[in-house]
């Protein structure tokens, strides 16, 4: 460190004009940076909105392609896929979630039929399919059954994989399922299938409107997902977490939600220096979304400043439901 000081050194000298603003940035956000998480249910024509996140809508199939192929077109590299399913194919196994004519699956074979240059992350947890909502099997108590929701968790990975998803992405926080889905894609000559391990999920309550949009949280009722998703008030945890799924294969690892755990994404990245995700989830979007519409914020100005952020923590990428919207803006800033 240099010893000058005032008024050898004026730090406003670097930010007098945007010629210099440009020159000095140490980061820069991208449509390569961001990942579109996506709500797809069946049936044709269907653009159904999710009340509590303005602009986003559950989309048949047929309606989803055109708004991949626009991603595409912005620079965004990736799409995330969630299921709406409809409550007759629910039930305590979620069964549903091997079928390999699935919602899902149909999804996959689709868009890279359509679009074979887009990556698509696919979401590894049983709770858009179960009619309690929790992300795996329970027992008589409520419990999750840890192994044996591993065991089904590696099939739907692999039933994922074998229909053209590139990145499995395991979002129920069960020990042992990084390795287990590995295992099974190892073994079944999926050797390229990469894992995104959400190995820091917390039990937040930022995830309230995804819960709406996939339906789950009439199926939650007042049941919650603390035996499971880690403590808000744990940092040493995660580390622990995402040491475990690295050495069982992950590829890529992920914090969320985002925006109140960036220590989180901080302290992975140095960590680690592994391939970093972070997920702004729902919960994030609508409360922008919600100041934006009171004319208490700038949307578009919080926006990046926010994803922005992501980045200077330590993110690679981020998912969100902003990722359009973004793009194209980031577009028309060149
Ligand atoms: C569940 C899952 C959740 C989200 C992604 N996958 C919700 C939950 O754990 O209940 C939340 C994403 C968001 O809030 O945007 N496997």
């Amino acid at each position: 460190m240099s010893l000058a000081s005032y008024p050898a050194l004026r730090p406003r000298r670097l930010r007098r004009d945007a010629a210099t603003r440009d020159l000095v940035r140490e980061h820069r956000l991208g449509a390569q940076d961001l990942i579109l998480p996506v709500f797809i249910q069946d049936g044709q024509g269907l653009a159904t909105p999710v009340a509590s996140m303005p602009g986003v809508e559950r989309l048949s199939i047929d309606r989803l392609l055109p708004l991949a192929e626009e991603a595409q077109g912005l620079g965004i590299r990736a799409l995330a896929l969630f299921p709406v399913i409809d409550g007759s194919l629910k039930d305590p196994e979620g069964c549903e979630a091997l079928n390999p004519n699935g919602l899902v699956p149909r999804a996959v074979q689709a868009l890279k039929a359509a679009l074979p240059e887009l990556a698509l992350i696919t979401d590894v947890a049983l709770d858009p399919y179960t009619s309690h909502g929790q992300d795996g099997l329970i027992d008589d108590a409520g419990r999750l059954l840890n192994d044996e929701t591993v065991a089904v968790l590696a099939q739907q990975a692999l039933m994922q994989a074998q229909a053209g998803a590139d990145i499995v992405a395991p979002s129920d926080m069960m020990d042992g399922r990084v390795g287990a889905i590995r295992a099974l894609l190892e073994g079944a000559g999926q050797p390229y299938t990469r894992i995104l391990a959400y190995s820091a999920k917390y039990a937040s309550s930022y995830y309230g409107p995804f819960r709406d949009a996939v339906g789950s949280a009439s199926n939650l009722g007042k049941s919650d997902k603390k035996g499971y998703q880690m403590d808000p008030g744990n940092g040493d945890e995660a580390l622990r977490e995402v040491a475990l799924d690295l050495a069982e294969g992950a590829d890529m690892v992920m914090v969320k939600p985002g925006i109140a755990y960036l220590d989180i994404v901080w302290r992975v990245k140095q960590a680690f220096k592994v391939p970093t995700f972070a997920y702004q989830v729902s919960g994030e979007y609508a409360m922008l979304k919600a100041a934006a519409a009171q004319g208490w914020l700038d949307h578009d100005a919080v926006m990046l400043e926010t994803l922005l952020a992501f980045k200077r923590a330590g993110a690679d990428a981020v998912l969100s439901y902003h990722a359009l919207d973004a793009a194209r803006l980031l577009q028309h800033a060149r």
